[in-house]
């Protein structure tokens, strides 16, 4: 199978014992913090779109139009429901006090839910706490306490519960015991039916990271920064290396790492990068003078020092570090960053900080080699100081991309594109809903989507934008419409269509779920003061909704939990209860199989065709060279998609045209042209490029072929080949070259899904964390490199961070697709 998800998620909520003193919502922000009024439409869509070297020319024929596959019918569909359902909610109280709650699910579609609470006080400079282990085996509809099946052993709630990659079954607690040299984890490799306890002979810095392709292989690095790796599922540990700064699993086994020379990891820039194939048995240096590297897709890269200052560069490999060559990207200095945004075989989209703390820099988006790159956005948000950035990757639709800019006054505006980075527009304005405040001509104005910035800002978004590649077309996201993002109560907005047309959904915050393949949605209001009955749903990709009070009591709710995939109809309502002076966990599972009572059939599907605005034209729906015909259901239908629904698509090739094709190295195109054309400034200069070592990447005719483009015949650039090898001159300080790379086939990338839900109560002390967990070195589409972490000594992965909140406020943190490399 493809992709396989495992989920985990956290709940928490201090216990108290005086009842609730809850503020209602966040403290709001100035205005001036977020959107300082001042900028048109016209503004943002000048930001989006750079005048300068563009080697990559936007493609400008995207007229915006609705494409929805029909339109929504009157909401009636959704009445009388409330006995099907009522007979298909589960309720399960857990007699249970602690302040957390860790989910994780266990497998794809087995059912099993790892649940782990845990309370923890800081006493004086210990932390005290105790951890109790629950499992369902049926969703979540019941559970059972197993407790006993750790010894009553603290758990480390913050290296949360490590599921194994794909379906091996396999589960790591790390426990906590304090004092000695060693630690101890509890391991289980039948779903977490039963745990065997090994004892360490060092205490882990970071969580037990699987070898994604054995997960009997275990890494790990110490807390005095020793890497240790286990072959036999954790019974027998390894020293492998000392000094090591971070680790990575790559392809085929493939470990790297960078290691400090002088037994510290505080000389970045100094570092090496090394690579081990078999488990630390040979090690081979890859490069040196490292500062950072990273991994995405097949790429492999490095910010390596230039020899001139304080400089660096990026470098990368697609061969696993043997050969290396310099990323056409500006050099950074010290205090500014490289993040590698999102990445797959194809392309990388890279983050280059702007020099200055001003908060933004400018994406560029790679060719197939991962060399040659084209400016694709300017002033893109991306803070220096919180890591936070707003782009998202919407996997329901290919080549659809959300991000934000700061525009001119320092107002955040979402900037769409549909084509993979090659031309960003603002969103459409919902045709249902009026600009708000911030829009100086109350006519015109676009959407604006709250994802990890506004979280990180504290505004009251509960979620980050939702997608799923099996639900196509559908996009879940907070937002408000107007000239800029608003702080004032967002909406919840959703797209049918990837992202072209957008209406309002649901007034004010939610938590929202996708079920059965996108046939079905969830929503329950963001109450964090009021305790909440309702549970919303729509069947018709959220036109209509129905309600059903799911619960006499109300509860306080903290977050909604299905299986992710998005292919389950179970869907859990975490929450609590509050008694003068007891608080108790509760989950609610809901079965929706009894709403949708049919499987669907052929006459529930039509046919779409995505990114079409035009059918007359036959280039209509041609994004990267090829077209993809989609049998969606219905909105009127009322039907089971099923576990085993498969996106059925039908692609078929487009015509080439020179926009299917980007400028090589020194070349670009002129304004309004899509030739490429040589760059005269680059004439007898000495380049800092270089391919070197592969002569017949060095032969080119000024175009290349977007990566994952596909289109066939049409234009193709006829023009001579001419070799750029004479200009070449690289200054990589590095280890042994080449010997004919071959380039490796990308690792099978399991991701692993953290939700974080945290809910503080008064308590005297308040603690909220912003949690980070859950085997998340086996991410790699989205990643970071950038220099703060250098404050962290062990240079492991991002720490920790605990931030003293106001009390009552709801953070809520999903951290899934990040993976900070330094
Ligand atoms: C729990 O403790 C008992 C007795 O000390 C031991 O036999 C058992 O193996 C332990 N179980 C686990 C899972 O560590
Ligand atoms: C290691 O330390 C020595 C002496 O302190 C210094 O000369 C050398 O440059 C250092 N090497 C690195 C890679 O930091
Ligand atoms: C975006 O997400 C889709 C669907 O998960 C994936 O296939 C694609 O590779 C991603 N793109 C990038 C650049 O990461
Ligand atoms: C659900 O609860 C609300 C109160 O929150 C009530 O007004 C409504 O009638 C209830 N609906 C049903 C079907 O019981
Ligand atoms: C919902 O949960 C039940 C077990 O309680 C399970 O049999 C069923 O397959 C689940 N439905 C889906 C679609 O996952
Ligand atoms: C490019 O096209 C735009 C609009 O068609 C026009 O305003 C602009 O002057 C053109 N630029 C050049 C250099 O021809």
């Amino acid at each position: 199978m493809g992709l396989l998800l495992h989920g985990v998620l956290l709940l928490s909520v201090a216990t108290l014992t005086a009842g609730l003193d809850v503020q209602p919502g966040p403290k709001p922000l100035g205005q001036s913090v977020l959107v300082k009024r001042s900028s048109a439409e016209e503004k943002a869509a000048k930001v989006a779109k750079p005048a300068l070297p563009a080697w990559l020319t936007p493609t400008p024929h995207h007229k915006i139009r609705r494409r929805s596959i029909e339109p929504g019918d009157s909401c009636e569909a959704l009445q009388g429901h409330d006995a099907k359902l009522a007979d298909n909610t589960h309720r399960y109280t857990f007699n249970d006090l602690s302040g957390s709650v860790s989910l994780a699910w266990v497998g794809d579609g087995t059912g099993v839910i790892l649940a782990l609470t845990t309370f923890q006080v800081p006493f004086f400079m210990i932390k005290l706490g105790q951890s109790k282990l629950y499992r369902s085996e049926n969703y979540g509809k019941s559970f059972q306490d197993v407790t006993n099946l750790i010894n009553n052993t603290f758990i480390r709630s913050e290296f949360g519960i490590a599921i194994g990659p794909e379906n091996s079954g396999k589960v790591i607690l790390t426990g906590d015991v304090s004092g000695g040299h060693g630690s101890r984890i509890f391991v289980s490799d039948d779903f977490g039916k039963s745990f065997t306890h090994r004892e360490l002979p060092f205490i882990p810095l970071m969580q037990i990271t699987y070898n994604p392709d054995n997960s009997n292989v275990l890494l790990v690095i110490s807390n005095n920064n020793e890497m240790w790796l286990s072959e036999d599922f954790g019974s027998n540990w390894e020293k492998v290396h000392s000094t090591v700064c971070l680790v990575k699993w790559g392809g085929k086994n493939t470990i790297f790492f960078t290691a400090g020379l002088n037994g510290s990891c505080s000389d970045r820039g100094m570092l090496e990068l090394r690579r081990t194939t078999d488990f630390g048995k040979t090690i081979k240096t890859v490069a040196s003078k490292i500062y950072s590297f990273g991994v995405g897709g097949r790429f492999l890269f490095a910010s390596v020092m230039t020899g001139k200052g304080t400089l660096r560069m990026i470098h990368v490999s697609v061969d696993q570090g043997e050969t290396w060559n310099m990323a056409q990207l500006p050099p950074v200095g010290h205090e500014q960053f490289y993040s590698i945004l999102a990445a797959n075989d194809d392309m990388v989209f890279m983050h280059v900080d702007e020099p200055g703390d001003t908060g933004f820099g400018t994406i560029y988006v790679s060719d197939d080699r991962g060399t040659v790159y084209s400016k694709s956005l300017e002033r893109h948000l991306y803070t220096t100081t919180g890591g936070d950035t707003d782009f998202t990757n919407i996997t329901s639709l290919r080549g659809v991309f959300v991000t934000s800019v700061l525009a001119e006054g320092d107002s955040v505006q979402s900037v769409v594109s549909f084509d993979q980075g090659g031309e960003w527009v603002p969103l459409r304005k919902p045709a249902n809903s009026k600009c708000d405040a911030t829009a100086k001509d109350p006519e015109k104005c676009s959407l604006h989507i709250h994802a990890a910035y506004s979280t990180a800002m504290q505004l009251n978004v509960p979620m980050l934008p939702l997608s799923e590649p099996n639900a196509v077309g559908v996009i879940l996201a907070h937002g408000s419409v107007g000239d800029a993002i608003s702080v004032m109560r967002p909406d919840v907005y959703v797209s049918d269509d990837g992202g072209y047309t957008w209406i309002k959904a649901l007034d004010g915050p939610h938590h929202y779920a996708i079920l059965d393949s996108g046939g079905l949605l969830v929503a329950v209001e963001h109450s964090p003061t009021q305790p909440i009955r309702k549970i919303k749903f729509s069947t018709d990709e959220g036109q209509c909704w129905g309600v059903y009070n799911f619960t006499e009591e109300p509860i306080y709710f903290t977050g909604l939990a299905s299986e992710p995939g998005a292919r389950s109809m179970n869907v859990s309502i975490w929450g609590y209860r509050d008694y003068l002076l007891s608080q108790y966990w509760i989950s609610i599972t809901i079965d929706f199989r009894e709403l949708l009572t049919r499987d669907c059939e052929d006459k529930d599907y039509v046919q779409w065709l995505a990114h079409s605005d035009d059918i007359s034209d036959p280039n209509d729906g041609c994004m990267l060279g090829y077209k993809e015909r989609f049998l969606r259901l219905r909105k009127d239908s009322v039907c089971w998609n099923g576990r085993d629904y498969q996106v059925n698509t039908q692609p078929t090739p487009c015509l080439c045209t020179l926009d299917d094709f980007l400028c090589d190295f020194g070349y670009y195109r002129q304004e309004n042209s899509s030739e490429c054309v040589e760059q005269p400034d680059l004439k007898g200069k000495v380049l800092e490029f270089c391919l070197y070592g592969k002569e017949e990447q060095l032969q080119t005719n000024g175009y290349r072929k977007i990566p994952g483009d596909k289109c066939e015949g049409g234009k193709m650039p006829e023009r001579k080949e001419i070799d750029l090898s004479k200009r070449c001159v690289s200054d990589l300080v590095g280890p042994e070259l080449l010997i004919d790379g071959h380039s490796s086939k990308s690792v099978p990338i399991v991701i692993t899904i953290v939700i974080v839900m945290l809910l503080s109560i008064a308590a005297g002390v308040l603690f909220v964390k912003k949690y980070v967990c859950g085997g998340r070195f086996l991410v790699h589409r989205y990643s970071v490199l950038q220099q703060h972490a250098e404050d962290n000594a062990e240079g492991i992965d991002e720490p920790l961070e605990t931030n003293h909140t106001q009390n009552g406020k709801i953070v809520f943190h999903d951290d899934s697709d990040e993976d900070l490399l330094e």
